[in-house]
């Protein structure tokens, strides 16, 4: 392959090379800017569609949509079954790569037997469709096999990652409404097993042991730890799925048929169950990952290190790749064990050609140094992707040398939870990147930067910074929180409602070429290794405390992780401790209640918030102290002498 070079603004055009083959070229663009309709309609037929749909967008119900009207699809057949019956049965679907070494290799025809016992097994549980299946389960081929049974019988899953507390979990099944979790005995974290029923079994006896919806947990075993038990509730998958039957016939849904929930911090302690739905959703999934990654199926061996417990997982490694006839890398253990060579041995094993990760993984290699990956042959390597928040230039630029020698493209990928899909990315054959930048909307997509009024941003001016919005309906956008629609309206509808737009909560800039830069959240939504946390959730599980009367957070910025959890608390009067074991016992007890991953990295004890003159707690003034920049305008503070005792505690802490 040969190697491209930055041209002297430090952008990098495609390779003659690479552009020959891609699978997406510039007529993308002109097509889509052409007529729109026909562009998704065109990217619809990427799909096996049992009904035709008659209509490719209905909007009259804005904001919810209605794509691919009149259509019916079955995901799990476009997924799977028809890739076996086009002669593909004997191609390796997964290769799953457990974290204690062992491994798997899964075929398509494999997978539809797996797949279909399962949904035969569901069906004789009494699940029909629209019912509601939790998935809380580790990265192990049984969580693939279990969404994609769900997929088939028409069951909206809810995947609750399995770093989340019983609460958490308790909380998404409580919502949803959830007739039956899938999980595992245990899952293996740095060679040690840590227990996943017995969480199971805490959520559901949570709330003072009041009943949940939950009539069965059916359980997986993969690490062999002991387990609580509840006859006639709780079964185990070998007894029930693995002996029934590897035939079913997937019906179809319609294109609007929920496919999934899946919940997502919002700017208050309840997190939001974002809908998506079938058509749609698959089509665009399909699509970005056959543009954006180049992907040829049969020939590419493509690793999303994502969980599926994220909307990553969902679109990029089950959804996406699937319905592309996807050989992939499963991996279900951290990146760290036995030794921070695990990614590149893995991707050495199976010639990985196409890797999929998030930026705080990329600084983490960096810190680990480059010795690390250029022990390894990893030649393989023809593209790089990224997504979940922004990449520096600096990481971005490292990810291309390091580890792709130079010449790989790297993709940096931008949207949400409520996106579905990739929306806004270089298509690597066309574009010229630039380090840092989410640079275009894809065709297809359209999207704006604009100003409070919703006027556009100038170009180039870093005052210029706006709010990030999409103003055309897109195939795999949500169709409204769980429960909640007046929620949906309100969080994502009302900033530009005059205007009909989509509000991301990003911000974003557009450089002197009008290429788009993503500059992360706007809203109380915080960014820690690319996981969206909400200030209002830690607050609320500090403030559980009996010792906190009041706690602010906040996202400072922090070289690993993107942003760090900082909290500032006032304790109650009952409080006698104030030291560090209570800090202690305070960052252990959101590690708890919410999942360690929104564990604070600090927690400053203060004697007072700063709030304006409404009440509200002024957090970017908080931010300005937690990442130690001078204050901006505190004026409308109450009192402005507030944060020299903050400051003052701080130091002292
Ligand atoms: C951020 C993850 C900059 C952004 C797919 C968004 C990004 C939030 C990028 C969604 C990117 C995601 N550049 N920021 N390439 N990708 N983000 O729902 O703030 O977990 O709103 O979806 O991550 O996070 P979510």
């Amino acid at each position: 392959m040969t190697e491209t070079t930055a041209d002297p603004r430090g952008s990098y055009p495609p390779a003659a090379a690479f552009a020959a083959t891609a699978n997406a070229g510039q007529e993308l663009y002109d097509q889509a800017a052409a007529d729109r309709d026909a562009f998704w309609a065109e990217q619809a037929g990427r799909l096996d569609w049992q009904q035709p749909f008659e209509r490719v967008l209905d909007w009259s119900a804005a904001p919810v949509a209605q794509w691919f009207v009149g259509g019916r699809l079955n995901v799990a057949y476009n997924c799977v079954d028809r890739h076996v019956l086009a002669g593909h049965g004997d191609q390796v679907a997964i290769h799953w790569e457990g974290e204690p070494g062992d491994s798997r290799a899964i075929t398509y025809r494999e997978l539809l037997a797996e797949v279909s016992r399962a949904a035969n097994y569901l069906t004789e549980l009494g699940l029909v469709a629209g019912d509601r299946v939790a998935i809380y389960m580790p990265m192990i081929p049984e969580a693939i096999v279990a969404m994609l049974a769900c997929a088939r019988l028409g069951l909206p899953h809810s995947v609750v990652f399995a770093g989340f507390s019983p609460t958490a979990l308790r909380q998404r099944v409580d919502d949803a409404r959830a007739r039956l979790v899938i999980t595992a005995d245990g899952q293996w974290r740095r060679g040690k097993s840590a227990p996943l029923k017995e969480a199971v079994d805490e959520a559901l006896y949570a709330h003072g042991g009041t009943p949940s919806s939950v009539e069965h947990v059916l359980v997986v075993r993969r690490t062999g730890i002991e387990v609580p038990w509840t006859e006639g509730r709780d079964l185990w998958w070998h007894e029930t799925v693995t002996p029934a039957s590897p035939e079913h016939q997937a019906e179809p849904f319609e294109a609007e048929h929920p496919l999934f929930i899946l919940y997502t911090s919002g700017t208050t302690g309840k997190p939001k169950g974002i809908l998506h739905t079938t058509g749609g959703y698959l089509t665009q999934t399909s699509y970005t990952h056959h543009a954006v990654f180049d992907h040829k199926p049969g020939r590419d061996v493509y690793w999303c290190t994502a969980d599926i417990g994220w909307i990553t997982g969902h679109s990029y490694i089950v959804y996406g790749p699937l319905a592309n006839r996807t050989t992939q890398v499963v991996y279900e253990g951290t990146p760290n064990f036995p030794d921070e060579h695990r990614h590149w041995q893995i991707i050495e094993k199976y010639g990985v050609t196409i890797y999929y990760t998030a930026p705080t993984l990329v600084r983490t290699f960096m810190k680990w140094g480059r010795a690390i990956p250029t022990a390894h042959d990893l030649s393989s390597i023809r593209l790089l992707g990224s997504v979940g928040e922004p990449i520096n230039p600096e990481a971005w630029r490292w990810y291309r040398e390091v580890i792709g020698a130079n010449r790989t493209p790297v993709v940096d990928t931008w949207w949400q939870t409520e996106t579905g899909a990739i929306m806004i990315s270089p298509l690597p054959g066309v574009t010229t990147t630039k380090p840092g930048a989410a640079m275009t909307p894809l065709p297809g997509i359209s999207a704006r930067v604009v100003d409070e009024m919703g006027e556009p941003v100038s170009h180039g001016e870093t005052e210029a910074n706006g709010y990030l919005v999409i103003d055309q309906p897109w195939p795999s956008m949500l169709r409204g929180i769980w429960g909640d629609m007046e929620r949906y309206r309100a969080t994502y509808w009302e900033r530009f409602a005059e205007q009909g737009w989509y509000f991301a909560g990003d911000g974003a800039k557009l450089d002197t070429d009008g290429d788009l830069w993503v500059l992360g959240r706007v809203d109380d939504v915080m960014n820690v290794s690319g996981h969206r946390i909400s200030t209002a959730e830690v607050e609320s599980a500090l403030v559980a405390h009996p010792s906190v009367a009041e706690a602010a957070v906040v996202g400072a910025e922090d070289p690993t992780t993107g942003q760090g959890i900082v909290a500032f608390v006032i304790l109650t009067t009952e409080a006698t401790d104030t030291g560090s074991a209570l800090i202690e016992e305070l960052k252990t007890g959101v590690a708890k209640e919410i999942s360690p991953i929104a564990r604070p990295r600090e927690i400053h004890v203060v004697p007072e918030l700063p709030k304006t003159r409404s009440g509200k707690i002024m957090r970017r003034l908080l931010r300005d102290t937690a990442e130690g920049r001078q204050l901006g305008d505190t004026s409308t503070l109450v009192d402005p002498s507030v944060f020299e005792a903050i400051r003052a505690s701080k130091e002292a802490g």
